[in-house]
């Protein structure tokens, strides 16, 4: 018993320790939101998401690619295959080669991928001092917290406490760990103008792009959740009807 007393008390030692350890690290936990999709009955509130697209695609495009969603993938956030073939009909894609050997240049269709913003990883460097803007596709499931993460980085910069050193290029942002990134703050007030009316605050704008990226990360989401709860639902009735066989077997024994 003694022994048992001695370990519980080590663990709760350990686990404090590591308590301290992350709140006095260079990295802020990040804040935590209230999300459509948490929980057994989350879902991705699709116009959040459709905002978030627009987000995506008027800033965040222009330095990180999404190349595992195809322009297809979007009519599962609402949007009509119209709108999607339009979309895609203002990307040029690379393609080839044809008959003659050479690769070339076409416009966009449904089936296609986004196309990323920079040729390949060293020309997106040698754009940001070394670092590089990475693929947002599975990002939210990249990170711990993934959402809370991104939310309080978007909406987390600020200037920079004496004793936090700055190099060229680089920003402060105290959720970021070591405090100082390559990203200029992306977002401010009204950069988009939402077609739906909601005001385009940095505080909305942050919300939406991680509600499209969760969605991004992990299409199929509602899906299993839904299974979760059939499964469940079926298991109570399984459950009830051997409860009954049971009883009615035993009667008889008796
Ligand atoms: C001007 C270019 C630029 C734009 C626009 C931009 N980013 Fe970035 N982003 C970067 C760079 C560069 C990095 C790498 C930072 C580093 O490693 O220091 C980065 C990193 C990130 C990271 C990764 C942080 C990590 O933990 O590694 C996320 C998430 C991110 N950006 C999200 C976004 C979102 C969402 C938008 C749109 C709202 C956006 N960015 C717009 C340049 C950009």
């Amino acid at each position: 018993m003694k022994k048992l007393h001695l370990l519980f008390a080590a663990s709760v030692v350990a686990l404090t320790a590591g308590g301290y350890a992350f709140a006095n690290s260079d990295q802020m936990p990040p804040r935590k939101i209230e999300w459509h999709f948490d929980g057994v009955f989350g879902r991705v509130d699709k116009q959040a998401a459709q905002r978030g697209f627009q987000v995506y695609k008027e800033v965040c495009s222009a330095c990180h690619g999404l190349s595992r969603i195809a322009f297809r993938n979007l009519t599962e956030i609402g949007f009509s295959e119209a709108e999607v073939k339009a979309l895609a009909a203002t990307y040029q894609v690379k393609d080839g080669p044809n008959d003659a050997g050479d690769m070339f240049e076409r416009p966009g269709i449904a089936s296609d991928y986004f196309v990323p913003p920079f040729a390949n990883e060293q020309a997106a460097r040698a754009a940001y001092n070394g670092a590089y803007p990475p693929d947002l596709s599975l990002m939210i499931k990249a990170r711990p917290d993934g959402a809370n993460y991104v939310y309080s980085l978007l909406t987390g910069y600020g200037t920079a406490p004496a004793g936090v050193h700055l190099s060229d290029g680089q920003y402060y942002n105290p959720y970021f760990p070591g405090g100082a990134l390559a990203m200029p703050a992306p977002l401010s007030d009204d950069q988009v103008t939402y077609s739906d009316g909601t005001k385009a605050t940095v505080d909305q704008m942050s919300r939406d792009v991680v509600t499209f990226l969760q969605w991004a990360a992990e299409p199929e989401m509602e899906a299993r959740k839904q299974m979760g709860i059939k499964v469940l639902i079926y298991l109570a009735i399984f459950t009830a009807f051997m409860y009954v066989a049971k009883r009615n077997i035993w009667k008889k024994i008796h």
